[in-house]
C-alpha cells in the first residue's frame, strides 16, 4: 500500500518507542527516559495509521504515491499527539467571580462548605440545556486541539443527579463524535454530595450504584470518586469503588489532593487504572501504588498552582519508587481552568522535579496507559492511530522551556491534518 501522508525531515522523531520493543506495562523509572529518538526522521502513515519510522536515509521512497500529501518537518521536532487523561469537560459557566474570593484569602474547601465551588458549577450545569453544554464542550474541545491534543478523557460530575448525569455523559459522547479528536468518558458522579443528599453520602452512593451506573454500561468506561475532606470519607470511596468493579467499570480516584486519607492506596488494592492528584501522598502509599505495576499515578501540576498551594506532588519520589506517572491539566472551571498540557508539562518539571524525557513520556504513553489506549496511541511505532505534532521547534529540550507557549505548527488526527 503506498503511504497517504508522510512526515519527512523531522530533526528528532520523539517516537516514545521503548528501545526493546512494546512493554507490557506502562513506563516506570529509567524507562521513562530511555525511549527512543530517531534523529533526522520520517514517520509515514496509511489512512489512519502509522506504517513505518525510520532514518530519512532509510525511505522507502517507492511507496510514495501521487496522492501522497508530504508534509515537510522542515527541520523540526515531531511527537505523538498529546493525551489529556484528566479533565472535567463538560460544564457550563464559569467560577471567575470565585478567583477573585481565593485571592482575597479564601480556600478551595472553604468556597464549596459555603456552597459555591463545585456546587455552583452543578447549579449552572443542572439549568444548562444539552444543546449549550455540547457547544461548549466543543469550544474546548477546539481549545485542546489547537494545544495539539487528539484524545481527551472527559469526566461527568456536575450533574450529581440521574438525568443531568446521564446527560453529561451523552454531552461528551455527541462531542467525541462531532469533531476529531478522540474522547474518552469517565463517570464522576460521586464528585461531592449533592444538596438533595446533604449529609447522606452513603445514601447517595448506593442510589448512584442503583440507579445510575446500570445506565452507564458502554457509555463511560471508567467510574472516578472524589475522596476529600468535605467529599467522600475513605470508607464510603472503597465501598463504592469496589461496587463499580464488580459492575465491570474500570476505576479512577481524586485523592490525596489536598489531605493524606490514603485514598491512592485504597484504589491501587483494588486495581484502579489511575490515581489523581497525589500531591499529599505518603512515600509509604507510594510504594502501595508501586507494588500494583500498573497503576497510573496522574499528576496535574497546574492546580496546586492555580488554587495556591505550596505542596506538589512528590513526582522525583514516585519515579524513584517505580509508580508510573502521568500528567494532565485537570482542566475544569475550579481548580484549573486551563488547558494548556504544555504548561502543565513545564511546572511538572519546575515543581515536581520531572526531567524534559520524563515528562514528554507523561503526557503521551503513560497518559495513554491511564485511560487504557495504550495499544492505539501515545507512541509513533508502526500499527498505531496517526496521532502526530509537528513542533515550531528543533529540539525538545526546548519544549518545557518556552514557558506557557504553544509550540504546536501542526496537528494530525487519525492521518488527517487539521485546520489551523
Ligand atoms: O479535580 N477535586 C475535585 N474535582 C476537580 C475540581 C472540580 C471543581 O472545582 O469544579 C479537581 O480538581
Ligand atoms: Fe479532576
Amino acid at each position: 500500500m503506498p503511504y497517504t501522508l508522510l512526515i519527512q525531515n523531522c530533526s528528532q522523531l520523539l517516537t516514545m518507542a521503548s528501545k526493546t520493543g512494546l512493554s507490557l506495562q506502562p513506563l516506570s523509572r529509567e524507562e521513562l527516559t530511555e525511549w527512543k529518538i530517531i534523529p533526522n526522521a520520517y514517520v509515514a502513515c496509511v489512512g489512519d495509521t502509522i506504517v513505518a519510522t525510520g532514518p530519512m536515509v532509510e525511505l522507502d521512497s517507492s511507496q510514495l504515491a501521487e496522492d501522497t500529501t508530504v508534509i515537510d518537518a522542515g527541520g523540526r521536532v515531531v511527537m505523538p499527539g498529546l493525551v489529556e487523561c484528566h479533565t472535567h469537560l463538560v460544564f457550563a459557566g464559569n467560577r471567575a467571580h470565585e478567583f477573585q474570593r481565593k485571592l482575597r484569602g479564601e480556600s478551595y474547601l472553604d468556597i464549596l462548605a459555603s456552597g459555591g465551588g463545585i456546587l455552583s458549577t452543578v447549579r449552572a450545569t443542572r439549568a444548562a440545556s444539552e444543546e449549550d453544554l455540547l457547544t461548549q464542550a466543543l469550544h474546548h474541545l477546539e481549545g485542546f486541539r489547537r494545544y495539539g491534543v487528539t484524545t481527551v478523557e472527559a469526566k461527568s460530575g456536575y450533574g450529581l443527579d440521574k438525568e443531568t448525569e446521564l446527560r453529561l455523559v451523552r454531552v461528551a459522547r455527541e462531542a467525541g463524535r462531532q469533531q476529531a479528536a478522540q474522547v474518552v468518558c469517565t463517570f464522576l458522579g460521586a464528585h461531592v454530595v449533592p444538596p438533595e443528599f446533604k449529609g447522606q453520602p452513603t445514601v447517595y452512593l448506593d442510589y448512584l450504584v442503583a440507579e445510575v451506573l446500570p445506565e452507564l454500561r458502554g457509555e463511560a468506561e471508567f467510574v472516578d470518586i472524589f475522596c476529600e475532606e468535605g467529599a467522600f470519607s475513605i470508607a464510603d470511596s472503597q465501598a463504592y469503588l469496589a461496587q463499580a468493579k464488580n459492575l465491570g467499570f474500570q476505576l479512577k480516584i481524586h485523592a490525596e489532593q489536598l489531605h493524606n486519607l490514603g485514598g491512592c492506596a485504597m484504589a491501587a488494592a483494588l486495581g484502579a487504572i489511575s490515581v489523581d492528584h497525589c500531591d499529599y501522598l505518603s512515600a509509604e502509599d507510594a510504594a502501595r501504588v508501586a507494588a500494583t505495576g500498573r497503576t497510573v499515578a496522574v499528576l496535574l501540576p497546574l492546580v496546586p498552582l492555580f488554587l495556591r498551594q505550596q505542596q506538589y506532588a512528590p513526582g522525583r519520589e514516585l519515579i524513584r519508587q517505580g509508580v508510573p506517572i502521568a500528567i494532565s491539566t485537570d482542566f475544569n472551571p475550579g481548580s484549573c481552568p486551563s488547558k494548556n498540557l504544555w504548561l502543565a508539562l513545564s511546572v511538572a518539571c519546575l515543581n515536581m522535579g520531572l526531567t524534559p524525557r520524563e515528562a514528554l513520556a507523561a503526557v503521551t504513553l503513560n497518559a495513554a496507559w491511564a485511560i487504557n489506549r495504550q495499544e492505539s496511541i501515545g507512541s509513533l511505532e508502526p500499527g498505531k492511530r496517526a496521532d502526530i505534532l509537528v513542533l515550531d521547534l528543533a529540539d525538545y529540550e526546548e519544549i518545557p522551556y518556552w514557558l506557557g507557549e504553544n509550540p504546536v505548527r501542526t496537528v494530525i488526527i487519525g492521518g488527517v491534518p487539521q485546520p489551523h
